[in-house]
Protein backbone atom coordinates (compact mmCIF):
# COMPACT_ATOMS: atom_id res chain seq x y z
CA UNK A 1 0.00 0.00 0.00
CA UNK A 2 1.28 3.31 -0.87
CA UNK A 3 2.41 5.76 1.85
CA UNK A 4 -0.13 8.53 2.50
CA UNK A 5 1.33 12.42 2.07
CA UNK A 6 -0.39 15.37 3.36
CA UNK A 7 -1.00 18.14 0.87
CA UNK A 8 -0.30 21.92 2.16
CA UNK A 9 -1.42 24.61 0.28
CA UNK A 10 -0.37 28.19 0.92
CA UNK A 11 -2.71 29.66 -1.41
CA UNK A 12 -6.72 30.33 -0.56
CA UNK A 13 -6.85 31.28 -4.16
CA UNK A 14 -10.02 29.94 -6.59
CA UNK A 15 -7.77 29.55 -9.40
CA UNK A 16 -4.81 29.08 -7.63
CA UNK A 17 -1.52 28.12 -9.24
CA UNK A 18 -0.60 26.67 -6.25
CA UNK A 19 -3.59 23.94 -6.05
CA UNK A 20 -2.93 23.26 -10.48
CA UNK A 21 1.17 22.62 -9.51
CA UNK A 22 0.17 20.51 -6.63
CA UNK A 23 -2.36 18.51 -8.25
CA UNK A 24 0.47 18.22 -11.05
CA UNK A 25 3.33 17.07 -9.21
CA UNK A 26 0.76 14.37 -7.44
CA UNK A 27 -0.10 13.22 -11.22
CA UNK A 28 3.38 13.01 -12.10
CA UNK A 29 3.88 10.92 -8.94
CA UNK A 30 0.87 8.80 -9.87
CA UNK A 31 -0.01 5.71 -7.97
CA UNK A 32 3.41 5.38 -5.70
CA UNK A 33 2.09 7.33 -2.90
CA UNK A 34 -1.13 8.52 -1.82
CA UNK A 35 -2.19 12.56 -1.00
CA UNK A 36 -4.27 13.78 1.17
CA UNK A 37 -5.56 17.66 0.77
CA UNK A 38 -5.17 18.96 4.54
CA UNK A 39 -6.92 22.39 4.39
CA UNK A 40 -5.04 25.48 5.92
CA UNK A 41 -6.91 28.49 5.17
CA UNK A 42 -9.61 29.28 7.79
CA UNK A 43 -7.63 27.71 10.83
CA UNK A 44 -8.47 29.85 13.91
CA UNK A 45 -5.32 32.01 14.43
CA UNK A 46 -3.19 30.22 17.03
CA UNK A 47 -2.71 31.58 20.23
CA UNK A 48 -1.12 29.89 22.94
CA UNK A 49 -3.63 30.77 25.95
CA UNK A 50 -6.19 29.36 24.03
CA UNK A 51 -4.57 26.06 24.88
CA UNK A 52 -4.50 26.30 28.42
CA UNK A 53 -8.05 25.06 29.62
CA UNK A 54 -9.31 22.98 26.53
CA UNK A 55 -7.70 22.40 23.30
CA UNK A 56 -9.91 24.00 20.23
CA UNK A 57 -11.28 21.53 18.16
CA UNK A 58 -10.08 23.15 14.42
CA UNK A 59 -6.27 22.88 16.06
CA UNK A 60 -6.92 19.24 17.50
CA UNK A 61 -8.41 17.87 13.61
CA UNK A 62 -5.71 19.61 12.08
CA UNK A 63 -2.79 18.03 13.85
CA UNK A 64 -4.73 14.38 14.00
CA UNK A 65 -4.88 15.15 9.80
CA UNK A 66 -1.27 15.50 9.57
CA UNK A 67 -0.23 12.90 12.08
CA UNK A 68 -2.03 10.33 10.24
CA UNK A 69 0.04 10.94 7.10
CA UNK A 70 3.38 9.26 6.43
CA UNK A 71 4.97 12.47 4.62
CA UNK A 72 4.37 15.93 4.11
CA UNK A 73 4.30 18.16 1.15
CA UNK A 74 3.98 21.71 0.92
CA UNK A 75 3.71 23.30 -1.75
CA UNK A 76 3.39 27.35 -1.91
CA UNK A 77 3.59 30.99 -3.32
CA UNK A 78 5.79 33.68 -1.79
CA UNK A 79 3.77 36.86 -0.27
CA UNK A 80 6.26 39.60 0.60
CA UNK A 81 9.10 37.44 0.45
CA UNK A 82 7.80 34.79 2.91
CA UNK A 83 5.17 32.01 3.48
CA UNK A 84 1.29 32.92 3.52
CA UNK A 85 -0.19 33.80 6.27
CA UNK A 86 -2.44 31.44 6.48
CA UNK A 87 0.04 28.52 6.05
CA UNK A 88 2.43 29.43 8.51
CA UNK A 89 -0.58 29.85 11.01
CA UNK A 90 -0.77 26.20 10.33
CA UNK A 91 2.69 25.31 10.96
CA UNK A 92 2.49 27.34 14.25
CA UNK A 93 -0.73 24.96 15.58
CA UNK A 94 0.96 22.06 13.99
CA UNK A 95 3.89 22.87 16.48
CA UNK A 96 2.32 22.78 19.95
CA UNK A 97 2.03 21.73 22.66
CA UNK A 98 5.80 21.85 22.98
CA UNK A 99 7.56 18.50 22.21
CA UNK A 100 4.44 16.89 20.48
CA UNK A 101 4.49 18.58 17.26
CA UNK A 102 2.77 17.02 14.22
CA UNK A 103 5.81 17.66 12.10
CA UNK A 104 8.36 15.79 13.62
CA UNK A 105 10.50 12.94 12.34
CA UNK A 106 8.02 13.21 9.05
CA UNK A 107 9.54 13.18 5.44
CA UNK A 108 9.13 16.38 4.12
CA UNK A 109 9.37 18.81 0.71
CA UNK A 110 8.92 22.36 -0.27
CA UNK A 111 7.98 23.57 -3.55
CA UNK A 112 7.55 27.22 -4.62
CA UNK A 113 6.18 28.81 -7.20
CA UNK A 114 6.09 31.79 -8.46
CA UNK A 115 4.29 34.29 -11.65
CA UNK A 116 7.60 35.83 -11.32
CA UNK A 117 11.55 34.75 -11.90
CA UNK A 118 12.84 33.99 -8.69
CA UNK A 119 9.93 31.26 -7.74
CA UNK A 120 9.17 31.94 -4.14
CA UNK A 121 12.85 31.72 -2.76
CA UNK A 122 12.32 33.72 -0.32
CA UNK A 123 9.30 31.50 1.08
CA UNK A 124 10.97 28.23 0.30
CA UNK A 125 13.60 29.28 2.76
CA UNK A 126 11.66 30.67 5.56
CA UNK A 127 9.16 27.60 5.36
CA UNK A 128 12.44 25.50 4.85
CA UNK A 129 13.86 26.58 8.12
CA UNK A 130 10.67 26.41 9.98
CA UNK A 131 10.71 22.81 9.21
CA UNK A 132 14.07 22.12 9.85
CA UNK A 133 13.19 23.61 13.22
CA UNK A 134 10.70 21.13 13.81
CA UNK A 135 13.09 18.16 13.11
CA UNK A 136 10.74 17.13 10.15
CA UNK A 137 13.05 15.80 7.40
CA UNK A 138 13.00 17.90 4.67
CA UNK A 139 14.28 16.17 1.29
CA UNK A 140 17.55 18.19 0.31
CA UNK A 141 18.08 18.46 -3.54
CA UNK A 142 15.82 19.44 -5.75
CA UNK A 143 15.44 22.23 -4.46
CA UNK A 144 12.16 23.56 -6.24
CA UNK A 145 11.37 27.38 -7.19
CA UNK A 146 9.48 27.03 -9.89
CA UNK A 147 9.56 30.67 -11.43
CA UNK A 148 7.21 32.17 -14.05
CA UNK A 149 4.46 29.33 -13.81
CA UNK A 150 1.45 30.23 -15.28
CA UNK A 151 -2.21 28.49 -16.03
CA UNK A 152 -1.19 27.14 -19.33
CA UNK A 153 2.11 25.29 -18.49
CA UNK A 154 -0.82 22.79 -17.72
CA UNK A 155 -3.59 20.37 -19.92
CA UNK A 156 -7.33 20.34 -19.37
CA UNK A 157 -6.63 16.86 -17.03
CA UNK A 158 -4.94 18.55 -14.75
CA UNK A 159 -0.96 17.29 -15.96
CA UNK A 160 1.51 19.46 -16.54
CA UNK A 161 2.60 20.13 -20.41
CA UNK A 162 4.54 22.45 -20.77
CA UNK A 163 7.60 20.27 -21.27
CA UNK A 164 10.53 21.93 -19.58
CA UNK A 165 8.31 22.23 -15.85
CA UNK A 166 7.09 18.58 -16.87
CA UNK A 167 10.74 17.34 -16.82
CA UNK A 168 11.45 19.76 -14.17
CA UNK A 169 8.42 17.77 -11.94
CA UNK A 170 9.18 14.04 -13.21
CA UNK A 171 12.63 14.74 -11.12
CA UNK A 172 11.25 16.16 -8.16
CA UNK A 173 8.56 13.19 -7.57
CA UNK A 174 11.19 10.49 -8.45
CA UNK A 175 13.69 12.18 -5.71
CA UNK A 176 10.35 12.76 -3.28
CA UNK A 177 9.37 8.84 -3.92
CA UNK A 178 12.40 8.02 -2.98
CA UNK A 179 12.85 10.22 -0.05
CA UNK A 180 9.47 9.16 1.14
CA UNK A 181 10.34 5.30 1.04
CA UNK A 182 13.53 6.08 3.36
CA UNK A 183 11.90 6.19 6.80
C1 LIG B 1 2.40 38.11 -3.99
N1 LIG B 1 3.22 37.60 -5.00
C2 LIG B 1 4.59 37.58 -4.82
N2 LIG B 1 5.41 36.96 -5.74
C3 LIG B 1 6.74 36.88 -5.53
O1 LIG B 1 7.45 36.31 -6.34
N3 LIG B 1 7.30 37.43 -4.40
C4 LIG B 1 6.55 38.07 -3.45
O2 LIG B 1 7.08 38.51 -2.45
C5 LIG B 1 5.15 38.17 -3.67
N4 LIG B 1 4.35 38.79 -2.75
C6 LIG B 1 2.99 38.70 -2.86
C7 LIG B 1 2.18 39.18 -1.84
C8 LIG B 1 0.80 39.04 -1.91
C9 LIG B 1 -0.06 39.52 -0.77
C10 LIG B 1 0.21 38.43 -3.04
C11 LIG B 1 -1.29 38.26 -3.12
C12 LIG B 1 0.99 37.98 -4.06
C13 LIG B 1 2.67 36.99 -6.20
C14 LIG B 1 2.23 35.55 -5.99
O3 LIG B 1 2.94 34.83 -5.07
C15 LIG B 1 2.25 34.79 -7.31
O4 LIG B 1 1.48 35.43 -8.26
C16 LIG B 1 1.79 33.35 -7.17
O5 LIG B 1 2.02 32.67 -8.38
C17 LIG B 1 0.31 33.23 -6.81
O6 LIG B 1 0.02 31.90 -6.45
P1 LIG B 1 -1.49 31.37 -6.38
O7 LIG B 1 -2.24 32.25 -5.43
O8 LIG B 1 -2.05 31.48 -7.78
O9 LIG B 1 -1.39 29.97 -5.92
Amino acid sequence: MPKTIAVLRGSPRAESLTEKLARGIELAVGDRLSFRDIPVHGLPLYNPDLEKDADHPEWTAFRQAVKSCDGLLFVTPEWNRSVPGGLKNAIDIGSRPYGQGVFQKKPAAVVTQSTGGTGGFGSNHALRQSLVHLDAHVLGQPEMYVGNLSADKFGDDGRISDEGLAKLIDGFADSFVAWVERF
